[in-house]
């Protein structure tokens, strides 16, 4: 089973809309005709700038975030209904950063999940474990209970991508090897397979995050388990078409 790769940017908290033109614009013409399937997720007020600069190319729109309701008194928050609405084709789910400073929870993740699949939009949902949880061999029971968690009572997993984001590596410059990186995403395999069956897991994306570069790339997705690349602080610059096409 050939999986094609994905590789998104995750642009976080940067770029205003005028920035995100100029950004586009640069990148548009550098991804073109790339083999990998293409996600920007800029933050939520440049979606509608993003949506209108890509349509006709090969790029998809993704959000950040979402709630899992579909209106009401919910302060801040952004409904999937009105990022489909908005043409967003992606949406980015669980990130470690809005579980760590959002007090994001596995059953949060998982209604969002659910709620995504629900309205046609694809989560890309993030997985990983702390340097502390690495450290102390707990790695696998980490991200395997995530997985469980935040997958549970999906019905097509193979609509989901799942990024598995290693966190003591998430904008440190400190890459993991393709080694380690392969391993955990062997092991999201695995437990795929025991939840969903060995067809969905073979045909699931899953994608790795954590200071990917052009210059460490293409060794990663040369790995049996990496299907494509969710990138941070490279995706703010022409470094993002580098990794596209690597
Ligand atoms: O979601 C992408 C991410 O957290 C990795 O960020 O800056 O290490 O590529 P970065």
């Amino acid at each position: 089973m050939s999986r094609r790769p994905v590789i998104a940017g995750n642009w976080k908290m940067n770029k205003n809309v005028e920035e995100t033109e100029d950004l586009i614009k640069s990148l548009i013409p550098l991804v073109d005709g790339a083999e990998a399937e293409v996600v920007f997720a800029p933050p939520f007020i440049d979606l509608p700038k993003a949506v209108e600069l890509t349509k006709g190319t090969n790029i998809g729109i993704g959000a950040q975030n979402m709630f899992y309701e579909e209106k009401g008194a919910y302060t801040g928050e952004v409904s999937g209904e009105m990022l489909k609405d908005l043409g967003v084709k992606y949406v980015i789910i669980g990130h470690s950063e809005r579980r760590q400073y959002f007090a994001e929870t596995d059953e949060g993740v998982n209604k969002k999940v659910i709620k995504a699949l629900k309205l046609g939009l694809t989560p890309i949902m993030c997985c990983g474990e702390t340097l502390e949880e690495r450290e102390a061999g707990d790695a696998k029971s980490k991200v395997v209970g995530q997985i469980r968690k935040d997958l549970a009572d999906v019905d097509d997993v193979t609509k989901v991508i799942i990024a598995y984001e290693p966190i003591w590596a998430i904008g440190t410059g400190k890459t993991a090897s393709k080694e380690q990186a392969d391993e955990v995403c062997g092991w999201i395999r695995e437990t795929i397979t025991d939840m969903f069956g060995e067809a969905a897991a073979e045909a699931t994306r899953i994608q790795y995050g954590g200071s990917v570069k052009p210059n460490n790339v293409k060794e990663l997705m040369g790995m049996e388990n990496i299907d494509g690349a969710l990138v941070g602080g490279a995706s703010l610059t022409a470094d993002f078409a580098k990794i596209v096409k690597y």
